[in-house]
């Protein structure tokens, strides 16, 4: 009875260190080994392929890949054959036709004016190509510097980073100091803790790259522009578009006015406003004035404008505040009183924005509403436009002054 109890015993012991030992293969060293043999997620299968999703790898896959092909423009002066990457489309959607046409310009058509024109805006000349070459590689390097940065923690020493984080375009690895990420390649920097871009990355690339100035965003406000009874532009009115960006509105504002009237497009980015100027040119179009305004200063005469419209602007000017529960900054303020000064007596303000949504720092209708009430803007009238992607308001304030 004994010799059996005995034998059960080592029997137990076998079995729980077999188990084990198979337990700790299936766990521990198979995945590790299959981490070994796989070879790195391409661009295209990395996001089909259930198991591997994640996302910051399949991200650094694709901004080197295309980093390659932006290094390789930059480096060769014979590089238009080279075929545009794939994952070109992937991360800068409206711009990857654009780039397929300069690989192939025999062959390829581009479907838009829109897009015609971001391509003789980007890459119409050599100068003009080289500059954009050189944009979207300081573009596409920030944005991995701004990944890596989430990835970098503060200890006593400093800021210590994941080892190999590399700028897509050079190669080379990122430097991290005590305050700052830096690429030394393309010169720039990001600093710690509040994360501010030197030298400050014009915002054209960017606005271009996320599709900003195409024929769908162009014209899904056409309806509050050109249609709505009160807050649409009306003809022979002066009408000031503050924050333009690239100018996707500026143009449905033109044809509101028409030949009588003049749109301002106004924004604190030169590089959005010359792109702005390229288009009226191209169109022939001499009643679209651009002006550089500063954080604090929109840079518009006294009582010279008919309507306002700011549109995904306000979110940018004081989003981060209302959502913290602070009182706009002392720039948004003083923006705002030299704004309305800028309103003739029964002109108008416009808001449009987004509601929040998620961890966006976008303003909840109520705020926005009694936000521009402190500015002495009366509430005339609001609604909803219901959008591909979600909605946004629209907020007409009358300035109603004597
Ligand atoms: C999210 S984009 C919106 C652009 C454009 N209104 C649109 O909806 O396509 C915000 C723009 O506002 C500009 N901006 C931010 N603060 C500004 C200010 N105080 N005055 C003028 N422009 C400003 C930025 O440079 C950027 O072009
Ligand atoms: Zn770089």
């Amino acid at each position: 009875m004994q010799k059996l109890t005995l034998k059960k015993a080592i029997l137990g012991i076998f079995v729980a260190i077999n188990a084990g030992l198979a337990l700790y293969y299936i766990f521990v060293l198979a995945p590790q080994q299959r981490r070994i043999l796989m070879p790195p997620p391409s661009a295209s299968s990395a996001s089909e392929t259930p198991g591997s999703p994640d996302p910051d790898s399949i991200r650094e896959t694709i901004a080197s890949e295309v980093g390659a092909y932006l290094s390789s423009q930059l480096q060769s002066r014979d590089a238009k054959a080279l075929e545009v990457p794939e994952a070109m489309e992937r991360i800068w959607p409206d711009l990857y036709n654009v780039f397929k046409k300069y690989q192939e310009p025999q062959n390829y058509k581009l479907g838009t004016e829109e897009e015609q024109l971001i391509y003789d805006y980007l890459l119409g000349d050599a100068s003009r190509a080289e500059s954009t070459f050189k944009q979207l590689s300081r573009t596409l390097c920030f944005e991995c510097m701004d990944r890596v940065w989430f990835k970098c923690k503060a200890t006593a020493d400093g800021i210590s980073c994941p080892p190999d984080v590399i700028c897509p375009v050079s190669g080379q690895p990122y430097q991290a100091s005590i305050t700052e990420l830096s690429c030394p390649f393309h010169g720039q920097i990001l600093t710690f803790p509040d994360r501010t871009p030197r030298p400050s990355l014009p915002e054209l690339y960017p606005q271009l790259c996320m599709g900003y100035f195409t024929h769908n965003r162009t014209h899904r406000l056409d309806e509050a522009i050109l249609r709505d009874p009160i807050a649409s532009a009306k003809p022979g009115e002066t009408v000031l578009d503050v924050g333009s960006g690239v100018g996707c509105y500026v143009w449905a504002m033109r044809e509101a006015v028409g030949e009588t009237g003049c749109v301002i497009a106004n924004d604190v980015d030169t590089t959005v406003l010359d792109f702005i100027k390229f288009v009226a040119e191209k169109r022939g179009f001499t009643n679209v004035q651009t002006v550089h305004a500063s954080y604090d200063y929109p840079n518009i005469d006294i009582k010279s404008v008919d309507r306002v419209y700011i549109i995904d602007v306000l979110n940018v000017m004081i989003g981060m505040e209302i959502k913290n529960n602070l009182p706009p900054s002392e720039q948004a303020d003083s923006y705002m009183q030299k704004l309305v000064q800028a309103i003739r007596p029964k002109g108008k303000l416009v808001i449009i924005d987004f509601p929040p949504e998620g961890d966006r720092p976008h303003i909840p209708i109520d705020q926005a509403i009694s936000f521009c009430q402190k500015y002495n803007m009366k509430l005339q009238g609001q609604r909803l436009l219901t959008l591909d992607q979600g909605t946004m308001y629209v907020l007409t304030f009358s300035a109603d002054q004597p």
